[in-house]
């Protein structure tokens, strides 16, 4: 049997790529990656047990000893060695310490695989940065969603609100600019398009205008699922 299709969905934090990759795996049946969540797991293990991050010896020993399973505590959910840490991932601390275990060489090796072995029937939309690019060059779609900085600093601060949580607007922006900064100048796997990658521009789409062209652009590929 010829190995299950892929899509990759690569772009930068708050592009929507998370929502619109949980709608279309939904759609289509297929599984999901969301491999900014291992990135996140290996962060929050690294940060508490005082990993040396300059030490790529150090870091790819840890990446490799970690059990990191998705759904063991519920959808969505991600645990580390069991643990629940599915909250955690998603703090700043989280958001920091992935990005900066994000720049490492050994660790990006010792997700690798991991990230390969999601690949199975029907097929699997992979949410990342690198997904096209590295991880799964023969996706049979890649689709790199963009939108302007203030946009993606602007969607972050009313999740935030919604949900309760304070935000400080102008600090949210900043995070971001470092963040988008240190993923796409990494010599390893940088945030960018891969060559044959569809570039959406989401700045001025709702989230369900970006799905709708992102399933049309789907079934066009895969007309099976239509
Ligand atoms: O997609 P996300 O915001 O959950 O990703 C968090 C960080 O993890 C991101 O700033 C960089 C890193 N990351 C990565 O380097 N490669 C990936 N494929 C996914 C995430």
């Amino acid at each position: 049997m010829s190995e299950a299709p892929v899509i990759a969905i690569d772009g930068p934090s708050g592009s929507g790529k998370g929502a619109v990759a949980s709608v279309i795996a939904e759609r289509t049946g297929f599984g999901l990656l969301d491999s900014g969540a291992l990135y996140r797991a290996l962060g929050i293990a690294a940060h508490r047990a005082g990993t040396d991050l300059t030490d790529p010896r150090e870091v790819g020993l840890l990446a490799n000893s970690l059990t990191i399973e998705f759904g063991l505590h519920g959808p969505d959910s991600v645990a580390l060695n069991g643990e629940d840490i599915s909250r955690e991932i998603r703090t700043d601390l989280g958001s920091l310490m992935a990005s900066r275990v994000g720049a490492i060489a050994a660790a990006r090796a010792a997700l690798h695989d991991r990230q390969l072995a999601m690949r199975q029937q029907p097929g699997l939309i992979a949410d990342g940065r690198d997904m096209g690019t590295v991880v799964f060059p023969d996706a049979v779609l890649k689709i790199f969603l963009t939108a302007s900085v203030e946009e993606r600093a602007q969607r972050r601060y009313k999740q935030l609100i919604a949900k309760g949580i304070g935000a400080i607007l102008p600090d949210l922006l900043r995070d971001l600019q470092e963040r988008d900064e240190r993923d796409s100048q990494r010599p390893v796997s940088p945030l960018k398009p891969a060559e044959d990658a569809i570039v959406l521009d989401t700045t001025d789409l709702t989230l369900d205008e970006v799905i709708d062209r992102v399933w049309e652009l789907t079934v066009e590929r895969l007309p099976a699922l239509a």
